[in-house]
């Protein structure tokens, strides 16, 4: 890749920032694509975001992600928000439209895109079980209700925080039904099994660690968002059980393509970014 004085600057913006794997996949697409653009990491902590976008801006910068801990905290900083970005209420995609900063999240899309291709999964009619009321639980339940899911059980260990997070969503998905549950839900053979679904959106295994109580049934389908060398403890105890499980980097690659195709207005080769992380996993 040569850099010219024409060249395009594209960014990721996170906290750490080291452990990304962004700039290998989004750099080899630019490049295979012969794009006048080149994409950079930058480690920006909390405090530093604002200046750091009025830093990009100044500097015309065509586009960026940003990741965590930024993705909540980004929002007001931008000039305008997707409509779906807006109800998910987090950004990791944003375009520089001539001047202004356009804030989209491919995350949703993405999941749906990678359960789609790895799972097989076809969201309408489905009835799913969502682990986790954070950030990462509300892209995967806006993505899974637009798509026409039937159902909904959010499962968090605080259950508060679960039962107030359905009650977020109801109004803009009144055809979905919506329950909330604490984690003992994991330890019950015969309800996991009513599920079309199991989606782990909390950072449990991220470690090695696991579930306290968890009782996979045979043939259940799940999608762990943490992603790592090995399959966690829930992916492996899914398909110990006779299941099928997969972990986040479909994800990470399909939520890359579509920001990607928002930079750049062209799609990157097909499965290039899948093969570029599970090499660098390989590697690592
Ligand atoms: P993110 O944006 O990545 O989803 P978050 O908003 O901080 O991050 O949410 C983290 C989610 O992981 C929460 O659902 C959290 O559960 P609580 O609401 O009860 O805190 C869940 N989580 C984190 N660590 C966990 C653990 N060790 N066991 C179970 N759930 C955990």
């Amino acid at each position: 890749m040569t850099v010219t004085g024409s060249t395009k600057v594209l960014a990721i913006l996170g906290h750490p920032i080291g452990h990304s794997l962004s700039p290998l996949m989004q750099n080899a697409a630019l490049e295979v694509l012969g794009l006048p653009f080149v994409f950079i990491p930058f480690a920006v902590s909390p405090d530093d975001l604002p200046t750091a976008i009025a830093g990009l801006k100044s500097l015309g910068v065509a586009g960026f992600n940003v990741t965590v801990p930024h993705k909540k905290s980004v929002v007001p900083l931008l000039d305008e928000i997707d409509p779906s970005a807006r109800m998910i209420g987090a950004v990791n995609t944003v375009k520089n439209d001539n001047g202004r900063f356009i804030g989209y999240n491919t995350d949703a899309p993405g999941f749906l895109q990678s359960l789609r291709e790895e799972l097989s999964f076809q969201p309408q009619g489905a009835s799913v079980l969502i682990i986790g009321a954070g950030g990462a639980a509300r892209a995967a339940l806006h993505a899974l209700a637009a798509a026409g899911i039937k159902s909904v059980t959010v499962a968090n260990r605080a259950e508060m925080r679960a039962r107030v997070f359905c009650g977020n969503f109801k109004d803009s998905f009144p055809n979905v039904d919506m329950e909330s549950s604490d984690l003992s839900l994991l330890a019950n053979e015969a309800s996991l099994s009513s599920f079309d679904l199991l989606v782990n959106t909390t950072s449990v295994g991220l470690d090695g660690s696991a579930f306290t109580h968890f009782a996979p049934a045979s043939s259940l389908v799940a999608y762990d968002m943490v992603y790592g060398v090995k399959p966690t403890p829930f992916v492996q105890a899914i398909r110990n059980a006779g299941g099928s499980a997969v972990n986040g980097y479909g994800m990470l690659a399909a939520q890359g393509e579509k920001a990607f195709h928002i930079w750049t207005g062209v799609a990157p080769p097909a499965g290039l970014m899948k093969k570029i992380l599970m090499e660098a996993v390989c590697a690592a």
